[in-house]
């Protein structure tokens, strides 16, 4: 009966902190800064070595090999070594017999600090030079001579804040010795061989020294791309200096404190309208608040310029994003990578022009979608556009038209309570804007009782990705998903992985199992070919067949008659998104194998006495092309859908010089099944996509910014009690700012 649920649903899942803990196994303290910039002008560790159970203390000096944690941009130290640059960053690491002496001996340690000027604006930061890269334009058309043309002008400010991940499995990994000196690392990372080679290189060793195991996450949402390796390095580094197996798994007010965030930005907008409404022109300034290290930072300011354009055709475009260095947690990837902030900065652009110009923004949005053949200002032309379709049916849907009827008559008659109503069109690009890293590995191995191990690069976090890769594992080999296993994420297995995240996991690792599947298959029907004679031999519900006729040969029986003709069951196979190339000079080319597309609908009720709110329902109408299963995308659009909400309206990351202080799920509200809406999500059908594994579409990131539509309709409410003032464009709209916009409270 247990086998009709999965163990996850009964709690059986291991996750790092589950793991049985090895016998002598330490763990760890991380003494990290507690000012925001300065140099560090003294460090006494002595009594910390002598505390009570404790095995050893490091500082930099100790690190064998690099002490650096950066990626694209080596600006990262492990443990900071003169100077620090923001308060959370990792100075000294304590090794104990147990968690409480090493955080009694934590205390012990004592730092002097010559403390420096802090910069925690990116605007400021702009101001004074401080980027962490130079900034980057996307150019299409000439705006300058189209302004004059334009028939509404608006120009603003649109501010939205970051967002902390709150995956429900903390940071942390489990570091096992090996002969010879190597080491085995449990990590809870969405990115393994990062783990692998950056450990690797902060030891000074060959990256096969390394092993890296995955079985899978409490949730990562971009939080352990890239920031997964600190916490595997220290206890790595634990293992070089003791010979024992070291645990270090972080606490949640830990994780929220000393790890990065979703970026907050800061941008300048200006928008011209004809009269009928088409958009002629868009420019903008991005402002990124990077933090104090690169980070995947300009990754991150790449996709916040492919998607400021959202789903709407815009033939002059004129946008820059700076990435700002400021003196704050390095900010980092999180569903949507750079997307959700650009668009709601052209959402933010059109609801202003919509208020200048007495066009409805359901108007105007509708009357710019993306049609098949306009290009975006990367150049690239769009394809099989679902823009204009989905947002068709989720306003046919939602009976918009009667929704917006009752409402006015609703707000007519309502004093205090007042509803909204917004429409968010999306359109997402599927694939790494990195190039080289759109490539997948895949190991499949056939046992000769018939049940087969499949292995790839992908990171099972909740996302379902495991599901997926069975799925298309059973479809490729003809065979019952019950015989298949998906193994745990290994570098020794499958290497040189890219992270499981760009909603890409299952594309890329699904299509290279797909290659690898289709070699086994192959290689079987040769097999057959020899044994019984030339025709066209075919597989169908685990049964062969020869010019369309059955035979006795099943699988189990086919598997054991390749085993004993020594024929290999075993394949591996690499996925290259074929097609994409980009123009990092020119800025233009074509970046996405494909796009997403999708429309929703969001009700709200304001209590406009007290500024709460309630997100009423939301409809959704979204391209998954063919869905390879139902229930997990469902739960994908759903899971986004709420997390975006969450950015827009309650999530506040609240900082006095440099420190957070919403760093508890206390003061740190993330939305709950209370707060959710009702959701009605409509796939819609006949899309298939040509791009993608089986007709299927990446689904993890694109979802999130319908919450974008929650912020509109929450305006649109708030607009109906006070039609008098101006609207300032600040997310998160937390009931306290909504409250000081309905009452000039000052
Ligand atoms: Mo995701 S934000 O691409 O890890």
């Amino acid at each position: 009966m247990n086998d009709l649920i999965p163990p996850h649903t009964r709690g059986e899942s291991v996750f790092v902190d589950d793991i049985p803990e090895p016998n002598n196994m330490l763990q760890v303290a991380v003494f990290v800064s507690d000012i925001p910039h300065g140099k560090i002008k003294s460090l006494d560790i002595s009594k910390a070595e002598k505390g009570k159970g404790v095995i050893r203390v490091i500082t930099a000096k100790d690190i064998p090999g690099e002490n650096q944690l950066g990626r694209i941009i080596q600006d990262e130290e492990l443990l900071a070594k003169e100077k620090v640059d923001f308060i959370g960053q990792p100075i000294a690491v304590i090794y104990a017999e147990t968690k409480e002496q090493a955080n009694k001996a934590r205390n012990l340690i004592t730092i002097e600090y010559e403390e420096l000027q802090a910069i925690f604006d990116p605007r400021e930061a702009a101001k004074k030079g401080s980027l962490i890269a130079p900034s980057r334009t996307f150019t299409l058309g000439d705006v300058d001579s189209i302004w004059d043309s334009c028939e509404t002008i608006v120009e603003g400010r649109a501010d939205s804040g970051g967002q902390e991940h709150v995956y429900m499995e903390t940071q942390g990994s489990l570091a096992i010795p090996r002969e010879e000196g190597r080491v085995l690392l449990y990590s809870s990372t969405q990115n393994p061989s990062t783990v692998q080679s950056t450990v690797a290189s902060i030891l000074g060793f060959d990256m096969n020294k390394i092993e890296v195991d995955v079985t899978r996450l409490g949730g990562g949402f971009g939080g352990k791309e890239d920031q997964a390796t600190a916490w595997a390095a220290f206890c790595a580094l634990g293992v070089f200096y003791t010979g024992r197996p070291v645990k270090l798994v972080l606490d949640r007010n830990e994780d929220i404190t000393i790890t990065g965030k979703r970026h907050p930005y800061s941008t300048d907008y200006k928008l011209g309208l004809n009269e009928e409404g088409k958009i002629l022109a868009f420019s903008a300034d991005c402002y990124q608040n990077s933090g104090a290290a690169a980070d995947l930072s300009t990754a991150v300011l790449g996709r916040t310029l492919f998607h400021l354009t959202n789903a709407y055709f815009i033939p002059n475009v004129q946008v820059t994003a700076y990435p700002c260095r400021t003196n704050l947690v390095p900010y980092t990837a999180f569903r949507g990578f750079g997307a959700p902030q650009g668009m709601y900065v052209i959402e933010c652009a059109l609801s202003h022009a919509a208020d200048e110009s007495g066009i409805p923004i359901s108007v105007l949005q509708k009357k710019n979608l993306l049609v098949d053949g306009d290009q975006f200002p990367y150049g690239m032309h769009v394809e099989n556009a679902h823009a204009k379709r989905s947002f068709s049916k989720v306003v046919e849907d939602s009976e918009y038209e009667k929704l917006m009827t009752e409402k006015e008559e609703f707000n007519a008659k309502s004093k205090f309570m007042k509803k909204g109503i917004s429409v968010m069109p999306i359109c997402f690009g599927i694939s790494f804007t990195s190039i080289f890293m759109n490539q997948a590995g895949a190991l499949v191995n056939v046992y000769y009782d018939g049940s087969v191990n499949v292995s790839t690069g992908s990171v099972e976090m909740g996302q379902g990705v495991n599901m997926k890769i069975k799925t298309i594992a059973a479809r490729s080999l003809s065979i019952d998903p019950k015989r298949i296993r998906v193994e745990s994420t290994n570098t020794s297995r499958v290497i040189n992985t890219s992270p499981s995240s760009a909603s890409s996991g299952a594309d890329l690792n699904g299509k290279a199992t797909e290659f690898a599947c289709l070699k086994i298959i192959e290689r079987l029907k040769d097999l057959v070919r020899e044994k019984l004679g030339k025709g066209t031999v075919s597989l169908e519900d685990e049964t062969v067949y020869l010019d369309g006729v059955k035979t006795e040969l099943v699988w189990e029986k086919l598997i054991w008659l390749a085993y004993t003709n020594r024929v290999n069951l075993a394949a591996q196979a690499l996925y290259a998104t074929p097609g994409i190339h980009f123009d990092n000079e020119k800025e233009k080319g074509k970046p996405f194998a494909y796009h997403v597309f999708g429309s929703a609908v969001t009700e709200v009720s304001v209590d406009c006495l007290r500024g709460t709110y309630t997100i009423d329902k939301v409809h959704v109408v979204h391209d998954a092309g063919r869905s390879l299963n139902y229930l997990i995308d469902l739960g994908q659009v759903e899971g986004g859908l709420v997390q975006g909400i969450g950015w827009m309206t309650l999530e506040e990351l609240q900082y006095i010089d440099g420190k957070l202080i919403s760093d508890a799920l206390a003061t740190y509200k993330v939305p709950d099944v209370h707060f959710a809406p009702e959701i009605k999500t409509t796939f819609l059908e006949d899309t298939e996509n040509p791009h993608a594994v089986l007709q299927s579409k990446g689904i993890g990131e694109p979802p999130f910014m319908y919450g974008i539509g929650a912020y509109f309709a929450l305006k649109d409410a708030a607009q109906a009690f006070r039609a008098d003032k101006e609207w300032e464009y600040i997310a998160p709209l937390t009931p306290e700012r909504l409250l000081l916009f309905l009452h000039d409270l000052e």
